[in-house]
C-alpha cells in the first residue's frame, strides 16, 4: 500500500522512529483469554508478515501477552526485522498461572522484563517501552510513576531501551514522567464511545506525542452503534473502517493499533487509511459518545 493509504506518517518526537499511523496490535495473536498459543500457529505468522508487506511498520506487543507467546511468534515471523520496523512492548503486570494479570512494578520486575523482551523478540534493544500502569481496572488510577519511570529511564542509559512510552496514564502521570525522561507516546483506552482523554490528546498533540488508543474498535466488547452502522452504509465502508477513520481524523497524534487474529480484518482495517470522512460524517460520530454515555 502506498504511504497515503496507511494514514501517512508519523515521527515520534525527538527520535529518527517514523512509522505509518495505521499499524497492528498484537495481543489477539494469542490464545483465549491473551493466554497460551494461538488456536492457528500459522495463521499468525501468515498475518504479521501479511501486515508487513502491506506496509505495516509499527507493532505494538507486549511479554505478557501470553506470556510469551506474542513476541515469540512476531520473531519467528519477521526476525531479522527489517529496516524501518518499529516494535512497541509493554512492561508493568504478570501473569501468574491462574491466567490473572499482576502487577510486576519493583526494579527487579521492570529489569527482568526488560530481558525478558529483548530474548523472545530476538533484540539487542528495545524501539520503545511502554510503563503500562494496573490502574484501577477501569481505567488510570492517579499516584506517583516517578520510581517506575526512573528504573526506564536508567535501562534507556544503559541502552537497553532506546524511547519511553507510557500507558494507562492520566495528565498528570505523564507530565510526573516528563520531569525525568522524554516521552515518545502514550497508548491509553479511547475510541468512538469512550473519550475521557479528549483534552490529554489535545495536550499531546501540541507537544507532538504519538497518541495510541488501545481498544480502537471497542476490545473485548467490539463498538456497536446504530449512527456507526448508517455512516458506514452511507460510504459503502464497514463500522470497524469507519470507527479507525474517525481516529486518524481525530487529531494527527493518533496511531493506530487495531488487533485481529483474521487476515480478512487485517486487510478491512488497513484499508480504513483510504476512507475521507466529510464534515457531516464527522458530527454524526462525534455524538456516539454522548449516545454511549446514555446522554439525552
Ligand atoms: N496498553 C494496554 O493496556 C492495552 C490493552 C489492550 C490492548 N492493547 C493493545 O492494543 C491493541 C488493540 O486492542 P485490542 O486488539 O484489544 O482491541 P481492538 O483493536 O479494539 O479490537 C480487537 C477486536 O476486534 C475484532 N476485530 C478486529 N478487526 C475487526 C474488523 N475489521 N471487523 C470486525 N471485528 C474486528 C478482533 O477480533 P478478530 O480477531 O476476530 O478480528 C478483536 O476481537 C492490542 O492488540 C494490544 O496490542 C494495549
Amino acid at each position: 500500500m502506498s504511504e497515503a493509504t496507511l494514514g501517512g506518517r508519523f515521527r515520534f518526537p525527538g527520535t529518527a522512529l517514523t512509522v505509518q499511523r495505521i499499524g497492528y496490535g498484537a495481543m489477539k495473536l494469542a490464545g483465549p483469554g491473551v493466554w497460551g498459543p494461538p488456536t492457528d500457529p500459522d495463521g499468525a505468522v501468515a498475518l504479521l508478515r501479511e501486515a508487513l508487506a502491506a506496509g505495516v511498520d509499527h507493532i505494538d506487543t507486549s511479554d505478557f501477552y501470553g506470556p510469551h507467546t506474542t513476541n515469540r511468534i512476531i520473531r519467528q515471523a519477521l526476525h531479522p526485522y527489517p529496516a524501518g520496523v518499529v516494535l512497541v512492548t509493554k512492561l508493568g503486570a504478570r501473569r501468574p498461572p491462574d491466567k490473572s494479570w499482576q502487577p510486576a512494578i519493583s526494579p527487579r520486575e521492570l529489569t527482568a522484563g526488560v530481558h525478558d523482551n529483548l530474548r523472545n523478540l530476538g533484540l539487542d534493544a528495545l524501539d520503545i517501552v511502554n510503563y503500562r500502569t494496573m490502574g484501577s481496572g477501569h481505567g488510570p488510577e492517579e499516584g506517583s510513576i516517578a520510581q517506575q519511570v526512573t528504573v526506564l529511564a536508567e535501562l534507556k542509559h544503559q541502552g537497553l531501551i532506546r524511547h519511553i512510552g507510557l500507558s494507562n496514564v492520566t495528565a498528570a502521570q505523564v507530565a510526573e514522567a516528563q520531569a525525568i525522561t522524554d516521552v515518545v507516546c502514550v497508548q491509553n483506552l479511547y475510541n468512538l464511545a469512550q473519550r475521557k482523554d479528549d483534552p490529554l490528546i489535545d495536550d499531546l498533540a501540541r507537544q507532538g506525542i504519538a497518541y495510541v488508543p488501545f481498544f480502537p474498535l471497542g476490545g473485548f466488547s467490539p463498538l456497536q452503534s446504530s449512527t456507526l452502522s448508517s455512516v458506514a452504509l452511507r460510504l459503502g465502508a464497514t463500522p470497524m473502517q469507519v470507527a479507525l477513520a474517525w481516529l486518524l481524523h481525530r487529531s494527527p497524534n493518533i496511531l493506530l493499533i487495531p488487533g485481529t487474529s483474521s487476515v480478512p480484518h487485517l486487510r478491512e482495517n488497513l484499508a480504513a487509511g483510504q476512507l475521507t470522512l466529510a464534515p457531516q460524517d464527522l458530527a454524526e460520530l462525534d455524538g456516539i459518545a454522548t449516545e454511549a454515555a446514555g446522554v439525552p
